[in-house]
């Protein structure tokens, strides 16, 4: 379980963005927070994966854990190596860089065999498949996401945590990306989402049947 305690998040010595929150995300689940522009959302994503320094962020309350340990500042590629990775908001590949080129990237952490991975992650998106040699940036938006989610996926995470996945997508891309997630999900990946609205339900529907 991922668990955040009484979290509070000050920028800049003084701007005070979070306070009080908790979270519980256990194996398993997928988790929906969600809140509107400036809520803080990305700031809970970044407190997880060590990110805030380099916003000149701190923790200045509370706790996160993992599986019971203590893993608050731990910084970021050692939350990878515990099987967190993350999607940042407005998805963030190397647009000069060929499909399969972003994939390797986000999967130096990784001890497993990196084609092995790329061939895993080209098989749950089709078609990055087809266009695995061509450049990221010719890539659609829902492609660029996947591909953003794919290069998370290479770290072999136990956690995925994804900073608005449907961002700038348009609704029948929307229901894909979230099919997707469910796809993942079931493979055993938990996933923790943030998102200004509640198009989720699509996730949460699918779950049901
Ligand atoms: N590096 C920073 N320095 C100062 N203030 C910041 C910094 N990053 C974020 N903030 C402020 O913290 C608040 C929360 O920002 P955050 O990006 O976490 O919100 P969000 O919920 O992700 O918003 P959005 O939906 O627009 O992505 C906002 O008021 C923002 O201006
Ligand atoms: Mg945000």
């Amino acid at each position: 379980m991922l668990a955040i305690e009484n979290l509070e998040v000050v920028y800049q010595d003084v701007i005070l963005v979070l306070r009080g929150v908790s979270l519980k995300i256990k194996k398993g689940e997928i988790v929906a927070l969600l809140g509107s522009n400036g809520a803080g959302k990305t700031t809970v994503i970044r407190s997880i994966t060590g990110l805030l320094d380099v916003q000149n962020g701190d923790i200045t309350k509370g706790s996160i854990s993992l599986d019971g340990e203590d893993i608050t500042n731990l910084n970021p590629s050692k939350i990878v190596e515990k099987g967190i990775a993350q999607v940042l908001e407005g998805r963030r590949i190397f647009s000069e860089l060929t499909v399969v080129e972003n994939l390797r990237l986000g999967g130096h952490t990784n001890s497993n065999d990196i084609k092995d991975n790329i061939d895993k992650v080209l098989d749950l998106f089709p078609i990055l498949k087809e266009r695995s040699k061509g450049k990221a940036g010719y890539l659609s938006g829902g492609e660029q996401q996947m591909l953003a989610i794919g290069r998370a996926l290479m770290s072999d995470p136990t956690y995925l945590l994804l900073d608005e996945p449907s961002l700038g997508l348009a609704p029948k891309l929307v229901d894909e990306v979230a099919e997707l997630i469910t796809e993942i999900n079931s493979q055993g990946v938990t996933v923790l989402l943030v998102e200004q609205m509640q198009i989720w339900h699509l996730i949460f529907q699918t779950m049901d049947t």
